[in-house]
């Protein structure tokens, strides 16, 4: 039997591309609101026994995004679902994966013990911020790697004199694996994180004169790393209009205005949640569609990573 896809409502546009890619229909699934704000979802397809997805993104708002998730499997579950499978191309609260300080909770941890108290029996998601937070998890993960859907969306707008910059060091080994696809130089910016929308860059490793910066990383949320490592390379003899490229476009608050302020040629991203549609920079979006289906399909399989 086919498995069954349920598209939650954080990004359908992309819950329905998984769908088209395996070649089934949705299955129907009614998420709304009573009038007290608590959350009325409702499964209207026959699920008993059969392998259900459900494509749910936990982006903002999280709290809500990611009890939906729960209430679906939940409510499959109860529809006599076989195995349950959550879909989270991008994982909230996955940048949690340690305590700053005393007083702080492990929030990464917290939310993978909702996964696994929910009726999960795995987890697919997408270039983790930290994938040792699998570690987090009782339940097995399958992590996906958008990297490839990334660098084909990065491809054509490739300038000639490209260098691939890391924009802090835990981004490295994301620059490294993407220019070497290319043989294209790297360079690493040094950053510390000052507070939740502000970074400094402290220096730059590797040479950066007359190149243009393709700047990659995980995700983007205020668009602070990237800035700031523009403004580093900058001021080493980089050129300017810089291509800024990240798999998770979280673009929290005020973040596109940020980036404009650094005039992008160019914002390369994939679709793991929904993107803007308005900018003053152009935005490619490259998809990870394929990436799930191919998931489903190896999964609904039996096999695993
Ligand atoms: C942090 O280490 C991540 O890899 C990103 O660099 C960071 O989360 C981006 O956040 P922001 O855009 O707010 O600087």
């Amino acid at each position: 039997m086919d498995p069954a896809i349920v598209v939650g409502n954080a990004h359908p546009a992309l819950g329905e591309s998984v769908a088209r890619a395996l070649g089934v229909a949705p299955a129907v699934c009614t998420i709304e609101r009573f009038p007290d704000g608590e959350q009325h979802v409702e499964l209207t397809t026959s699920l008993a026994g059969r392998e259900v997805y459900v494509v749910q993104p936990t982006c903002a708002p999280i709290g809500e995004t990611l009890l939906t998730l729960l209430l679906i499997a939940d409510a499959a579950w109860r529809a006599g679902a076989a195995r349950i499978v959550a879909v989270v191309p991008y994982f909230g609260y996955a940048r949690s994966d340690r305590r700053a300080h005393g007083g702080q909770p492990l929030a990464g941890r917290v939310v993978a013990g909702l996964f696994d108290n929910a009726r999960f029996e795995r987890v697919v998601t997408i270039d983790l911020h930290a994938p040792a937070i699998e570690g987090f998890f009782a339940v097995p993960m399958e992590h996906l790697d958008a990297l490839g859907a990334l660098g084909d969306a990065l491809e054509p707008f490739l300038p000639a004199n490209a260098i691939v910059v890391a924009p802090d060091v835990g981004a490295a080994k994301r620059a490294d694996s993407i220019a070497r696809r290319w043989k294209l130089p790297v360079a690493i910016v040094h950053k510390t994180r000052v507070s939740g929308t502000d970074v400094v860059a402290h220096r730059v490793t590797g040479d950066v004169r007359g190149m243009r910066p393709v700047i990659v990383d995980d995700m983007i949320s205020t668009g602070g790393t990237l800035v700031a490592a523009f403004n580093a390379v900058l001021a080493h003899g980089a050129e300017q209009r810089p291509i800024i490229a990240a798999t998770h476009a979280v673009l929290a608050g005020d973040a596109i205005a940020r980036l404009a302020s650094i005039s992008p040629e160019r914002l390369v991203v994939t679709d793991t949640l929904p993107i803007p549609t308005t900018a003053p920079f152009p935005i490619t979006v490259g998809s990870v569609a394929t990436v799930i289906a191919d998931a489903v399909r190896r999964l609904h399989g039996g096999a695993t990573s």
